[in-house]
């Protein structure tokens, strides 16, 4: 006889159970880990500002980073990223490690995943189009012609125009360089998208926008995406789960729908905007 079980989440195992005569199969829906982060460090002289970081993504989730103001979230994205190698700790990609990675493998990664800076990063000298496949144009993926063609598509997906194609950034207001820098992040399909800040600065209803750009294009894509917002709206709106960190540590991480009741006090301070709590107030 066997019995087979379905977990949606776990390392799937096979069990003979011998004593019974019974074969027990246990069998995973879930994906392994995208991302694995343990005992992550980095330091810039006396200031420790990633401790000790440990954080798993698991394919397809939607996950948003949490915490105050210079508590080094970007920082953290950007050792994920590879533009800035960490102390020591591990960070697997797809169980690669990071630091190991050929040039190769650094390129194919590049490929797969796509950011979205916190204050645009659009290249002023660039036209709309160039930017948006300024990536697959750089590594000789495509031509011209198609790369403007691929502009166009993405540019509708956030609600922009194709004759926006032929502007210079500085010819948009901060709302359509939002869209625009949006349109980037996703013209190369990624399997990641890091979105830092992604409606810091923005009004209420383009914001909203921009949160139903990321919530369709993600589900569009089936991509993981792993953010980092102050605004909690936002994370609301585009999370699965939340990870708060606080003195170079996730104090908490749990379900979006848990945020205001987590039970942790750092968090209960941050969503409630107490001035009194673990978390200093700077002035
Ligand atoms: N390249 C760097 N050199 C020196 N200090 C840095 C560098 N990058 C970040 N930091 C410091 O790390 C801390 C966290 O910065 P950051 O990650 O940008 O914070 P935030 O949580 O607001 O995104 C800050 O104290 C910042 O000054
Ligand atoms: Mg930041």
């Amino acid at each position: 006889m066997t019995i087979v079980f379905h977990y949606p989440r776990g390392i799937g195992y096979f069990a003979n159970v011998e004593d019974l005569g019974t074969q027990i199969e246990l069998v995973t829906n879930a994906q392994p880990p995208i991302l694995q982060v343990s005992a992550l460090r980095k330091s810039f002289a006396d200031n420790h500002v990633l401790k000790d970081m440990t954080l798993d993504i698991t394919k397809g989730e939607a996950v948003t980073i949490i915490g105050t103001s210079g508590c080094g979230k970007s920082l953290f994205f950007k050792c994920l990223q590879g533009l800035i190698a960490p102390d020591s700790g591990t960070i697997l990609i797809n169980g690669q490690n990071l630091r190991d990675l050929t040039t190769k493998e650094r390129t194919d990664y590049e490929r797969h995943r796509s950011v979205l800076f916190q204050y645009g990063g659009l290249f002023d000298s660039l036209k709309v189009w160039e930017n948006i496949c300024f990536l697959q144009t750089n590594l000789g993926d495509m031509p011209n012609e198609q790369a403007r063609e691929i502009a166009v598509e993405k540019l509708a997906i956030v609600g922009l125009a194709a004759d926006v194609c032929d502007l210079y950034p500085s010819d948009l207001s901060g709302g359509m360089q939002k869209r625009v820098g949006f349109a980037r992040a996703i013209a190369n399909d990624p399997e990641i998208l890091f979105l830092d800040e992604p409606t810091a600065g923005l009004d209420p209803i383009m914001s909203n926008e921009i949160c139903r750009f990321i919530s369709e294009s993600v589900s569009a894509l089936g991509a993981t995406t792993i953010s980092i917002s102050s605004d909690l709206n936002t994370v609301e709106r585009i999370s699965d789960r939340v990870a708060m960190l606080h003195d170079g540590h996730f104090v908490w991480d749990g379900p979006s729908d848990q945020l205001y009741s987590s039970g942790n006090e750092c968090v209960h301070q941050f969503v409630n905007k107490l001035a009194v709590g673990p978390i200093a107030v700077g002035v």
